[in-house]
This record gives C-alpha cells, sequence and structure tokens, in this order.
C-alpha cells in the first residue's frame, strides 16, 4: 500500500539534527511515514513506543527488526522469535545478569574500562576508535569466555560489519555477518569438543536449555550466539562519544561530576535518555491496525523511535536539558516489552565505571574534530576526536 509521506530521512545529518527533527514530528505528525530506506512509520512519541513494543501479537519482530532492512537468511534468537519462543534464549543468558553477577562484575569492569581508557586519555584523538569501541567487545569477549585470538577477529570482522552498515553497503555486509556466524559456530564447536559447566559459560548454558526434553535446534542457538556476539558492541561504542561530546560542551557537568562522583548514576541516566542509541529497531504489523489514529496496514514495518521517545516533553519536561533532578524516568533506551535488553544492567555497570573514570581522570575534554555520525538504525558519533587535559 503507497502512503502519503510526511517526512525523509536527510542525507547527512549532525549531532543536533536529529533531535531537531523529531521535536517537529513529535508536535505535527507523531506517527509519520518516510519513502526512504523501503518504507517505514516513525512511532515518535513516548507513549505509542511503548504500546508498540508491549502489543506483541500485533506487532512482530519476525519480518524485520531494524530499520533499514537488512536482508539475512538466517533468524537470530531472541530478536527474531516472538514470544514464547524467544524465552528460553533470553533465560539462558540472563541468569548470568542477577544482581550477584553484576556485583561480582563491577572490579572487573573498573580494571577493564582503565584498561582501554588510560591510553586514550594519554594520547588523545578519536575517541570511538581509540576507547569506545574496543571496551564493549574485551566485555563481551570476558563474558562468553572468548579466547584473545577469538576477541581480536570479532573485533575487526565487528568493525567492518559496523562501516558497512553505516554506508548501507549490503554485499560486504552479508560477508562479515557470514563470518561472524563463522566464529559464533567455532564456538560452539568448541563448546561440544570441550565442554564447560552451563553455569559459568553462556554458549554451554544455551546448549544446556531444554524445552519439552528437546535441546534448542542448532540453527538457532548459533543465530542466538551471532545476535549476542554484536548485538552489545554498537550502542555502547557511539553512546561512550556521545557522552564525551556533552561533557566538551558543558564543562560545568564535568567539573561538577568530578567534584561529586555520587551524582555519576543519576547523570548516566540523564545521558541514556539524551543521546538514546537506537533508534531504529522495527516491528511490522500483522493486520490492518493503527496508532493513535493512524492506520497501520498489514506489512508495514514500523520503527520505534527511542531516540525521539526520550525526549518527549509531555514525559520529560524541558526534555532537551540535562538536569539531575528529574522525578520520572521512565527511559525506553533499552526498549521494553518482551525484548527489553537483556544486556541493560551490564551496560548500565560498564557506562557508570566509564563516565565515573572519564570525570575522575580528566580535567576537561576540548573537542578538536567534526562528528562523523552513525546512521539509522542508530544515532550517535562513529567518530568524534578530543584533546583530553588530564587531572
Ligand atoms: C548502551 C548499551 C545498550 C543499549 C542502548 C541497548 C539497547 C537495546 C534495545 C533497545 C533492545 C530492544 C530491541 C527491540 O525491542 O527490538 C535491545 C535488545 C537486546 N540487547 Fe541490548 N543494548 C545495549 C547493550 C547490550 C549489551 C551489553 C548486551 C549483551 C550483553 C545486549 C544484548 C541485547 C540482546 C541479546 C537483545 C535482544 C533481546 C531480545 O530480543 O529478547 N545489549 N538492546
Amino acid at each position: 500500500m503507497t502512503h502519503e509521506v510526511d517526512f525523509k530521512v536527510p542525507e547527512k545529518e549532525d549531532f543536533d539534527s536529529p533531535h531537531a527533527l523529531f521535536a517537529e514530528l513529535r508536535s505535527h505528525c507523531p506517527v509519520a511515514w518516510s519513502g526512504d530506506m523501503g518504507g517505514f512509520w516513525a512511532v515518535t512519541k513516548h507513549a505509542d513506543a511503548k504500546a508498540v513494543l508491549e502489543n506483541w501479537q500485533m506487532f512482530t519482530t519476525t519480518v524485520q527488526n531494524v530499520v533499514p532492512r537488512v536482508a539475512t537468511t538466517q533468524r537470530r534468537p531472541p530478536l527474531h522469535l516472538d514470544p514464547p519462543a524467544n524465552t528460553p534464549y533470553r533465560n539462558a543468558i540472563q541468569r548470568f545478569l542477577t544482581p550477584q553477577r553484576l556485583a561480582d562484575w563491577e572490579p572487573r569492569l573498573e580494571v577493564m574500562v582503565a584498561r582501554f581508557l588510560d591510553p586514550w586519555i594519554e594520547k588523545g584523538g578519536d575517541v570511538c576508535e581509540n576507547f569506545s569501541f574496543l571496551l564493549p567487545i574485551a566485555l563481551l569477549a570476558e563474558f562468553f569466555n572468548l579466547s584473545p585470538e577469538k576477541a581480536e577477529l570479532i573485533r575487526a570482522v565487528g568493525a567492518e560489519f559496523n562501516m558497512a552498515l553505516q554506508r548501507q553497503d549490503f554485499d560486504t555486509l552479508r560477508q562479515k555477518s557470514d563470518e561472524l556466524y563463522d566464529i559464533a559456530a567455532d564456538l560452539i564447536a568448541d563448546r561440544h569438543a570441550n565442554p564447560r559447566d552451563p553455569d559459568t559459560d553462556p554458549t554451554a548454558s544455551l546448549l544446556a536449555v531444554r524445552v519439552d526434553g528437546e535441546p534448542l535446534a542448532d540453527d538457532l542457538v548459533l543465530g542466538a550466539l551471532r545476535q549476542f556476539l554484536l548485538v552489545g558492541i554498537i550502542a555502547p561504542t557511539t553512546f561512550i562519544a556521545s557522552m564525551a561530546v556533552h561533557l566538551a560542551r558543558h564543562p560545568e557537568h564535568h567539573a561538577e561530576l568530578t567534584a561529586n562522583p555520587d551524582l555519576v548514576p543519576d547523570a548516566l541516566e540523564e545521558l541514556l535518555r539524551l543521546y538514546t542509541p537506537y533508534r531504529g529497531f522495527a516491528r511490522t504489523a500483522r493486520e490492518d491496525t493503527e496508532i493513535s489514529g493512524c492506520p497501520i496496514s498489514k506489512g508495514d514495518p514500523v520503527a520505534i523511535v527511542f531516540t525521539s521517545a526520550n525526549r518527549d516533553e509531555d514525559v520529560f519536561p524541558d526534555p532537551h536539558s540535562y538536569r539531575l533532578d528529574r522525578e520520572a524516568r521512565d527511559l525506553l533506551t533499552f526498549g521494553r516489552g518482551p525484548h527489553m535488553c537483556p544486556g541493560a544492567p551490564l551496560a548500565r555497570v560498564l557506562l557508570r565505571e566509564t563516565l565515573k573514570q572519564i570525570t575522575q581522570k580528566t580535567e576537561r575534554l576540548v573537542q578538536t574534530s567534526d562528528i562523523e555520525m552513525t546512521n539509522w538504525p542508530e544515532y550517535g558519533p562513529l567518530s568524534v576526536a578530543f584533546d583530553v587535559v588530564k587531572r
């Protein structure tokens, strides 16, 4: 079905322009059709975003789970399966993210953040290339008990995958996706050959799952591992860079956190609201329906624009300002409903430690380059350089 076009996806964006566009859409056309990237609805209001995410009976993830659509041949649970089929995959990983396990991660993450942050503080330069891209890969490598060689391979392939995604070079994207599948397949073969305790190894945990007495299908375990190996890398990379841009623009906020590190948890929540790194996770309508009165046709892709919902003036007064005294913090940064990010608690520990160390170890960040931005489905810098003034 053809729709009247409500907005164009801009060819070039800067750090602020997406927020201006989304504010305009929220006020004039909160559920907006774009004819770009294959055609999709952008859901920009907080309440609508939540309603779509929670209504998985109407809006499925099995057809297209990001805008722009990346054609893939294989399903990657849990994101590509609707409830209840996605649940065993989530449970197999969530047992590694209990409060006790997270408490064990805190001292490890303190060391890991310092290992990658300190060289960037010494040298300055591109925060993505020299720091924020390296850190989440190191975390995932430890989380999955990968060898240093495998971690290095994922770093290299993940970087090329991300670049291909940003440039919308779909041939390279498919090739790099296949390479990530090969890495996941090797990991599974290794765990079959050298069994590990499902209580300490996430891959062994996935292999140990039984549903009605049967193990999970091999191709779906492979897809799940491939999903986990990449999904947690891109958002922290761009988000950490957004935090650095904010601190450079607001030396007064930097100084306040340096003087009072107890404010870091609240500051992180506010930054996760202001610079939400995902805007293009998507669903597809199973039937003709509507969102807040806007008619949606069966088969239409619907992007849930988290980056916009978190600046919705109906939920967050003075939405573009950094304020540590907010009462309502109903953030959609990590999604909602049956696919809500299972990695969120771990990501928060990582990001809190990062913000704390940056503001404790540096006096000031001075931005020295333009910001090269990511594109849909992400928001945030792909590259931005700083001079770092040490404390
Ligand atoms: C700043 C960091 C992160 C952000 C903002 C983020 C955000 C999100 C969002 C919004 C979703 C929901 C997608 C949807 O509903 O379509 C999601 C899903 C997911 N995230 Fe994260 N994530 C982050 C870090 C991580 C990390 C570190 C991990 C791994 C340890 C991870 C693993 C996953 C997985 C496996 C899913 C799919 C869950 C499912 O379909 O049931 N994420 N993430």
